[in-house]
């Protein structure tokens, strides 16, 4: 029995599953990670894995950046948390204000999770309407507002609709397909507070919206005076130092981030214009707390990472190999036979094994979904780690180099050659 096994034989019994997250969870048990160095992760038995999860998204710069660690080196001296406001803060803010297209003023929280409860709270209170409308496949973290028809673990574990939300609190909550224009027209009425979307839904794999899909979106909720939400905890400084919306040039009202804000230390936060924003307590009547927020370690990761980030050079290397990569692999597997579609922007993509095109979470779950986890597990035992989910995206970084790709290419031809029926 190696390490992992045997940790995991011992975590399976005070961990539930054996982690602490339904992602990481895979069969027969999942490696246990030692230690990150750009773009690959050692496990604790030495074997190494070019990663293409990082983390879930957070890693555009690869592990243990050294600018990054250097800074929160530099902050842990000075203590970790301090129940007063910082300069990091003002700083982070400063950061996310200039880059964020419809940013004005900033809310930090610790996660993705906490982001879009805050921001879809927000919108309630704003516009004094208690519906909101979310689209089938994608994933607003775990909380009960947004846990239904959720993409990313939940779809994967088979449980789309989590037991132990109440219905009262999901009665609010209407389910749209992603990319139908009529049906959101029919389902926007005054009655809904908020649209709340990923731009690209990175937790059903990685769906793109089709041409003129989120500017259609724009205009319907701004005829009903309906928030739409951005939630860009996944494509926020993903898609470029704009997101999303500076990627498409499309401004929602709200935006959630987390995720590479953080510098890869745990961080969420919630944007918007000001007048929305100081909705918020202190100033009005919506609450928002923690005791980590804008904690002095997360925002010092953040400002070193978007430091990083700001002269571009990272985003024209991790895109270019990404696009190197998803071409790669999509020309190699139909070249030996499988029915595969491949989808990706800047530096996220994911190959589905299905044979139509993939729109919306109703034809992502056409998808062989097996002979995806074949596909994973067979890259996996040759040193190449990517989320073992169908519905989950792969990310690139730019400590990612050719050589990686060259090698992820030449280990996914094994695989697929034996897999080939
Ligand atoms: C789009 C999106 N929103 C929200 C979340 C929740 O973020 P967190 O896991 O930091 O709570 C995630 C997590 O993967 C996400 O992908």
């Amino acid at each position: 029995m190696n390490r992992s096994e045997a940790l995991y034989e011992e975590a399976k019994g005070l961990l539930v599953g054996g982690v602490n997250s339904p992602v990481r969870a895979m069969k027969p048990y999942p490696f246990f990670a030692a230690r990150g160095e750009g773009s690959r992760l050692y496990d604790v038995d030495g074997k190494s894995y070019i990663d293409y999860c990082l983390a879930y998204g957070p890693l555009i710069l690869g592990h243990a950046n050294p600018k990054v660690l250097a800074r929160v080196r530099e902050q842990l001296e000075r203590g970790t948390v301090y129940g007063a406001p910082t300069e990091l803060e003002v700083g982070l803010a400063r950061k996310v204000v200039a880059t964020l297209p419809s940013a004005e003023m900033v809310r930090f929280v610790n996660t993705g999770t906490e982001a879009t409860m805050g921001a879809i709270r927000l919108a309630r209170g704003c516009t004094k309407r208690k519906k909101i409308i979310k689209f089938e496949g994608a994933f607003h973290g775990a909380h009960d507002y947004v846990l239904v028809k959720a993409g990313s673990g939940a779809t994967t574990h088979g449980e789309p609709d989590s037991a132990g939300v109440p219905e009262e609190t999901v009665r609010n909550t209407v389910l749209l397909p992603f990319n139908d224009p009529e049906a959101l027209e029919e389902a926007v009425t005054e009655e809904v507070a908020a649209v709340i979307m990923e731009p690209v839904i990175g937790n059903a794999g990685c769906i793109l919206p089709k041409e003129d899909y989120l500017e259609q979106v724009r205009e319907v909720t701004e005829e009903k005076g309906t928030m739409l939400i951005f939630d860009e905890v996944i494509t926020g400084y993903r898609l470029g130092l704009g997101g999303a919306q500076g990627y498409y040039g499309v401004k929602p009202d709200m935006t959630t981030l987390g995720k590479i804000l953080g510098g890869g230390l745990p961080i969420g936060a919630i944007a918007a214009r000001r007048e929305v924003m100081e909705r918020f307590s202190p100033l009005g009547p919506v609450y928002q707390a923690g005791t980590f927020n804008g904690n002095p370690l997360s925002m010092a990761a953040g400002l070193a990472a978007i430091g990083e980030l700001e002269d571009g050079r990272v985003y024209e290397k991790a895109n270019g190999l990404a696009r190197t990569l998803r071409e790669g692999l999509q020309e190699m597997a139909q070249d030996l036979g499988f029915k595969t579609r491949t989808y990706g922007v800047a530096s996220m993509f994911q190959i589905y094994f299905a044979q139509g095109e993939v729109s919306d979470y109703r034809t992502a779950l056409r998808a062989d979904r097996e002979l995806f986890l074949r596909f994973q597990k067979g890259l996996l035992a040759r040193g190449v780690f990517l989320p073992p989910s169908q519905y989950e995206c792969n990310f690139l970084s730019s400590a990612h180099g050719q050589g990686e790709i060259d090698s992820t290419l030449e280990a996914a031809e094994e695989v697929l050659r034996g897999l080939r029926r």
